[in-house]
């Protein structure tokens, strides 16, 4: 068995925090160790009493004075949009009318989508994240890239071969039945290889016939433990067309629960313009609507009300994400700085708490993987970040005056991005020093 002990402050959520002085949803070392064994923690608490349970001779890494906490976890990417960061458009369809779109035809190149593949995954290490739920293009060799990646670094990864068959260029279109069969084939091939996830990906409404949505919902009762990702109200002009296309249902959420996609493992990616009797429909489905700040701000979409949906007499489950590439970061931290800005427009408070509970166990509650990830608990895999609040001289300016811990994270939260992250850990071993 190969053990580590890896030193430093640790920190790590045990529930949604309620205020920046609950202490209680949270555990907290000054002097904290996490022992390592097999890629799993076996041991987390005070350096002393976790040493005395590591074999004489241990291995060991101190990264006092930084903190370490669960690697972040990016739940909305598009894993072929790395080149389409920074499109200059007006708005979502625009934007992927012009730029996305003829970019991911440029996947059906098994050679381009594995060269982008380990951009992809050196990118997400370099930012501290760890686990991510992505698109990838619409084309089986992307996922196929997009997975072997992830085995090779031993990462825990949910992905889905989008599904596609009108409303986009020729190059990028599947049809009903080809997006069921290579569903498949992407789920024989890869679901529960290493730690991989396959995701059943219909795109949006947009995008898919009725015949298509009727193949995902065969996918999703034949495969009901599977994650299922679609796009949801990110935009009016995007709404508006999907109601004209889909003008049995009652509004856009309803598309979705008409074939049968709505249910605990679903993430929707936006979600911002709901109405009450959406956000009831997701409450009592249990789906996850996946808040993108910073591609919701850069594509002009719209103000996400996340404490407004979090404190409804019907709760919503909301998630955290970057959207690359309609995201302008790869960054969790960047991400967090602009969802709290968002918030502070709409008139509410998102504490630094409640933001780094969200990159972590909340996105893996999220996810419906806490019990693996999103913690230091004992038995979850070594999954790691570990970050510094003054790599950069602003940064550190600034740290002289801060006394406590959630101003810390503020600190980090606001100014901090991958120059704060000193090393990722993937099931115990570090990776950063490899990128
Ligand atoms: N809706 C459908 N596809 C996409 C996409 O690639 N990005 C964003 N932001 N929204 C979408
Ligand atoms: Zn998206």
């Amino acid at each position: 068995m190969t053990e580590k002990l890896i030193r430093g402050r640790l920190l790590s959520f045990r529930r949604a925090p309620q205020s920046l002085t609950d202490t209680e949803s949270y555990s907290y070392e000054s002097d904290g160790a996490l022992l390592v064994a097999d890629g799993k923690i076996a041991a987390a608490g005070d350096y002393a009493t976790v040493k005395a349970k590591a074999a004489d001779g241990v291995e060991e890494i101190d990264h006092r004075p930084y903190l370490i906490l669960p690697g972040f976890i990016d739940t909305h990417m598009h894993f072929p949009q790395m080149q389409v960061i920074a499109s200059y458009a007006a708005n979502l369809l625009e934007w992927l009318n012009t730029y996305t779109f003829p970019e991911e035809c440029r996947f059906v190149e098994s050679e381009h989508a594995a060269r982008i593949a380990a951009h992809f995954y050196d990118e997400l290490l370099r930012h501290g994240t760890t686990t991510a739920a992505a698109y990838c293009s619409v084309h089986k060799s992307s996922a196929d890239a997009y997975f072997a990646e992830a085995l090779k670094r031993g990462m825990c990864m949910v992905g889905g071969k989008v599904m596609m068959d009108r409303n986009a260029p020729q190059g990028l279109l599947d049809t009903p039945e080809m997006g069921y069969d290579e569903t498949r084939a992407v789920i024989a091939d890869w679901h529960g290889k290493g730690r991989n996830h396959v995701a059943i990906t219909p795109r949006f409404a947009i995008t898919s016939t009725p015949g298509q949505m009727k193949a995902a919902q065969a996918l999703a009762e034949e495969f009901p433990d599977l994650h299922i990702q679609t796009h949801l109200s990110e935009n009016h002009e995007e709404i508006r067309y999907t109601c004209e296309l889909y003008p049995e249902a009652t509004d856009y959420t309803d598309i979705y629960a008409r074939y049968g996609l709505l249910g605990k493992k679903t993430l929707l990616g936006h979600a911002i313009h709901l109405s009450d009797r959406e956000a009831d429909a997701l409450s009592e489905a249990g789906s996850v609507a996946v808040h993108c700040p910073t591609s919701n701000l850069f594509l002009g979409s719209g103000l996400f009300p996340m404490k407004t949906l979090m404190r409804r007499e019907k709760p919503v489950r909301v998630a955290v994400a970057t959207d690359i590439g309609g995201g302008s970061s790869y960054s969790m931290l960047r991400t967090m700085d602009e969802a709290y800005k968002i918030q502070q427009l709409l008139g509410e408070r998102l504490n630094p708490l409640e933001s780094f509970y969200l990159m972590t166990r909340g996105n893996a509650e999220a996810l419906s993987l806490v019990d693996q990830i999103g913690t230091l608990e004992p038995g979850t895999d070594a999954d790691l970040v570990v970050l510094d609040a003054a790599p950069t001289p602003a940064m550190k300016l600034r740290m002289e005056t801060i006394k406590t811990l959630p101003e810390e994270l503020f600190l980090l939260q606001t100014m901090g991005d991958d120059r704060a992250v000193v090393e990722t850990y993937v099931a115990g071993s570090a990776m950063k020093e490899s990128i």
